[in-house]
């Protein structure tokens, strides 16, 4: 069945996850200890080298040595981080080489097994999603959204100075360089850990080991990391359709290097998402070209990029090609948007709203998935812009019946909001009359 058609199981789940259709209450799950019930990965356990042990403190450690308790560096929708990391160690690191689960806990690693042999040089890191709790709290909605969180963790990986990310590897390429199973969750990108990786690192971890038989062929069965939260029909559906997002075997991936990054490691650190009440107050002009600058410099194949603006004029407007603020549209969207993000009725008088945009009603399903994780990585990388700006900002995932270009005189289901960042300027930034960016 093609893509195209309305009943394709990916075009009907994103026409229904877009829907005003309300998740049915999934079974008790508590956010907070989302991320203190992470089951401890089997294997023996040893410290990370220096190297690996920045990075990922900087982006996906959780503890309770954090000023914040058990947040992560990185967010996620509802607090639930449903992204683990895989480390597949070649030569060149401290470690002796072969592959390890990440745990976020005691930010340690967990040894799986041996590399292959030839083993290429470097580390890779791969992304795997939990689906359990997120479907658990999201319903039908939760896939978009863990797209979302997959990108984001690659962006937070990346800030904090990974060289390189893949948002488009197979499901089943990934799965066989890390040797994944039902046991483990969701493979759906990767990023370089170290600078010396080869660039078909990922095909030859994935190359059968002899003395091994052939690598799994990936994830299929309910995962027993989900076994917090008790398997449900939608997580099922939700782990099925993840798969089918995949691009097929055998397609080739890309790898994109890291835009500049230039954060002290305290603001990586301490990045929060700003309470919805700190976020009035309309950047100003320069402030938001670099945010759309960020967002769009992001990554190459990543979604059009538009931002809603309060103050005495409101408007949407875009970037220009010459780096200027273009009007796409007059008027103030800001209440539709907090609409269309599922009523949470403070957005509309939030500063800004950068917004993710595209993605059909018929884009083929690799293209779905792609786009959704760009537009997690981008928003990443404008959250840390905002951040050095001095500006609070917290990202919005959930959006139903977002049709942006519909709105704007468009032809209707071509121009979907995929993802937002909610900005606002510090009261003691704001002064009469300045606010207004048109
Ligand atoms: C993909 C994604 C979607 C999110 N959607 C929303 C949202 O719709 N509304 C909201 O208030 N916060 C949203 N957030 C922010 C999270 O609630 C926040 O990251 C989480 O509570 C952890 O807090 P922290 O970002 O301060 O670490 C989202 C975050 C991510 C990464």
């Amino acid at each position: 069945m093609p893509h195209t058609d309305p009943t394709h199981p990916v075009t009907a789940a994103l026409a229904r996850a877009r829907s005003a259709e309300q998740p049915t209450a999934g079974p008790p799950c508590s956010q907070a200890s989302q991320l203190s019930q992470r089951p401890r990965p089997p294997g023996p356990s040893a410290p990370l080298p220096p190297d690996l042990d920045r990075i990922l403190r900087l982006s996906l450690a959780a503890g309770p040595d954090r000023p914040d308790g058990r947040l992560r560096p990185v967010p996620s929708a509802g607090a639930l981080h449903p992204v683990d990391a895989h480390l597949l160690v070649g030569p060149g690191s401290a470690l002796p080489a072969g592959r390890y689960a990440y745990h976020p806990l005691t930010h340690r690693i967990h040894r799986r097994g041996p590399a292959p042999s030839p083993v290429p040089a470097g580390t890779l890191a791969v992304l795997t999603a939990t689906v359990g709790p997120t479907v658990a709290h999201y319903g039908h909605r939760a896939w978009p959204l863990l797209l979302l969180d997959i990108g984001h963790a690659a962006a937070a990986l990346a800030l904090a100075g990974s060289p390189a990310a893949c948002l488009d590897a197979p499901g089943d390429l990934l799965a066989a360089a890390a040797r994944l199973d039902g046991a483990d969750g969701l493979p759906l990108a990767a990023v370089r850990m170290t600078a010396d990786c080869p660039p078909d690192a990922l095909t030859q971890w994935a190359a059968p080991d002899p003395a091994h038989g052939a690598p799994p062929t990936g994830p299929t069965g309910p995962s027993t990391l989900d076994s917090g939260t008790p398997d449900t029909a939608e997580s099922a559906t939700t782990r099925r359709l993840l798969a089918a997002l995949g691009p097929a075997a055998g397609t080739r991936h890309h790898w994109h290097p890291t835009p500049p990054v230039d954060a002290p490691d305290t603001v990586l650190l301490t990045r929060r998402s700003a309470r919805p009440d700190l976020l009035l107050g309309t950047p100003d002009e320069r402030q938001l070209i670099a945010l759309l600058t960020a967002a769009a410099a992001g990554h190459p194949r990543g979604p059009s990029w538009c931002v809603a603006t309060g103050g005495t004029r409101p408007a949407l407007l875009r970037l220009g090609d010459h780096g200027r603020l273009d009007l796409l549209a007059s008027g103030d969207a800001r209440p539709t948007l907090a609409i269309w993000a599922a009523h949470q009725e403070w957005i509309a008088t939030t500063g800004a709203v950068l917004l993710a945009h595209g993605c059909p009603d018929d884009a083929p399903p690799e293209r779905v998935r792609a786009l959704h994780h760009t537009a997690g990585y981008a928003v990443g990388f404008a959250q840390l812009t905002a951040a050095t700006l001095g500006l609070p900002s917290r990202p919005i995932g959930s959006w139903q019946r977002a049709d942006l270009g519909a709105a704007i005189g468009r032809e209707p289901g071509r121009d979907w909001v995929l993802h937002g960042l909610a900005i606002g300027r510090r009261p003691d930034e704001r002064h009469e009359g300045d606010d207004d960016p048109s």
